[in-house]
């Protein structure tokens, strides 16, 4: 038995992988473009692991697909490959519409053809799990009621009208064709091997070294956190008995605006890694220009997952968080090698003029 996962050199790819080969012997074959988003190295511990293949190459290449899905006999694709910044898509949205657009079509499309020809017990047993995104919902006003998997599609970011786009194709080809696909909706994740042009491992690395903590506008915007094993661990249990064509949305019930998620960091940072000068971490906050567009609110109503498939988070906030902070400290080569010429560029074009 073999899973196809793709993007699993990203964030939550990767801990997904881990996590999987971490609890279960099936084999998994690692799709990834490692763009400057994919890091083998968070990968390290697989090297050696029989069960597990890193393969570099694109969602939208036919062929390759097409060859691997022959050759491997996958029971299922999870697909998490795809371009995951809302400040790159503002930047440069043709990768956003590349990837996650054409690129899940022309993955469907080769999953499409291998599914099709497969032995009918293998075939109903097969299943293509497409991770998404609440963005794709819109933005909340306060009071509005969390958003269900029933809530209309209002994309507001080049980043969340691609993922829409996917979902949408991804839902065709179940009502059309009969591929047997789950989407899965979720909130905001936080954890290890976050790559630090995202909020909170940003607010990390750039307390540690000294600079600004960039918040956006008025930093009262609202995001539900998840810490990323939680999300791993129901993308685990959809795959295992989700409905055929249901979407489930996966959260954790972790509203909270921005600001308060930048000093709850610096104050474990206070703790557990105290200045030499006695100042604290949030003597570093520094309001910038709002990004364009930004959305207000997100929530996600989980209840379905929870209900249906008896999924429930294990961390509450206060533990990720905590977990998430004794990681980046005690992973200081990890940051130092993402931390690239090219995440140098990043930076400097998104925050020089702020
Ligand atoms: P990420 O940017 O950290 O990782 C994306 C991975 O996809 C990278 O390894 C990259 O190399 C790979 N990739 C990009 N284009 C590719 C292509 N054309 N072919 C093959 N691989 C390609 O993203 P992430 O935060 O791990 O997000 C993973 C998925 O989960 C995405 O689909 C994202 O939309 C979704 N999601 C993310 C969050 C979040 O908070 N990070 C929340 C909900 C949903
Ligand atoms: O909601 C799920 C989404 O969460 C995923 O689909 C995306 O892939 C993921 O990147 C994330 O999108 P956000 O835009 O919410 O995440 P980000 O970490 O970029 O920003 C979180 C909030 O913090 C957002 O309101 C913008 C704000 N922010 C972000 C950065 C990078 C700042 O105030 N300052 C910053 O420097």
């Amino acid at each position: 038995m073999t899973l196809l996962v793709t993007g699993g050199a990203g964030f939550i790819g990767a801990n997904f992988v881990l996590d999987w080969l971490a609890a279960s012997g099936e084999a998994v074959i690692n799709l990834d473009k490692l763009t400057y988003a994919g890091n083998p190295e968070t990968l390290a511990s697989l090297q050696g692991d029989a069960r597990h293949q890193l393969v570099q190459g694109d969602i939208g290449d036919a062929a390759l697909v097409s060859r691997l899905l022959a050759e491997h006999r996958p029971r299922a694709v999870v697909n998490f490959a795809a371009e995951s910044h809302v400040d790159r898509s503002i930047h440069g949205p043709g990768e956003f519409i590349e990837t996650n657009i054409v690129g899940t079509f022309r993955l469907l499309e080769s999953v499409r053809g291998y599914w099709a020809e497969l032995p009918e017990a293998d075939k109903a047993a097969f299943r293509f799990l497409h991770v998404s995104t609440d963005e794709v919902y819109g933005s909340l006003a306060k009071g509005d009621a969390a958003f269900a998997e029933t809530h209309r599609h209002e994309p507001n970011s080049p980043y969340s009208a691609s993922k829409a786009a996917s979902d949408h194709l991804v839902r065709a080809w179940h009502h059309t064709y009969g591929l047997p696909v789950l989407t899965t909706n979720c909130s905001n994740n936080y954890g290890p091997y976050h790559f630090p042009e995202k909020l909170i491992p940003l607010m990390i690395v750039n307390a540690l070294a000294g600079k600004p903590l960039p918040v956006y506008g008025d930093g009262m915007q609202i995001r539900d956190w998840l810490y990323v094993k939680d999300h791993c661990s129901a993308i685990r249990r959809v795959l295992e008995a989700g409905r055929l064509g249901e979407t489930y949305n996966v959260g954790g019930w972790n509203e909270k605006p921005n600001i308060e998620i930048v000093q709850t960091v610096c104050a474990l940072l206070d703790e557990l890694r105290p200045k030499a000068d006695g100042s604290r971490y949030a003597s570093q906050i520094t309001y910038v220009t709002d990004r364009p567009g930004h959305d207000r609110r997100y929530a996600i109503d989980a209840r379905k997952l929870e209900a249906e498939l008896g999924w429930k988070p294990a961390e509450t906030f206060e533990t990720g968080i905590r977990k998430t902070v004794e990681w980046y400290l005690a992973n200081p080569e990890w940051v130092a090698h993402v931390q690239s010429g090219a995440y140098r560029e990043w930076v400097q074009k998104q925050y020089s003029a702020a």
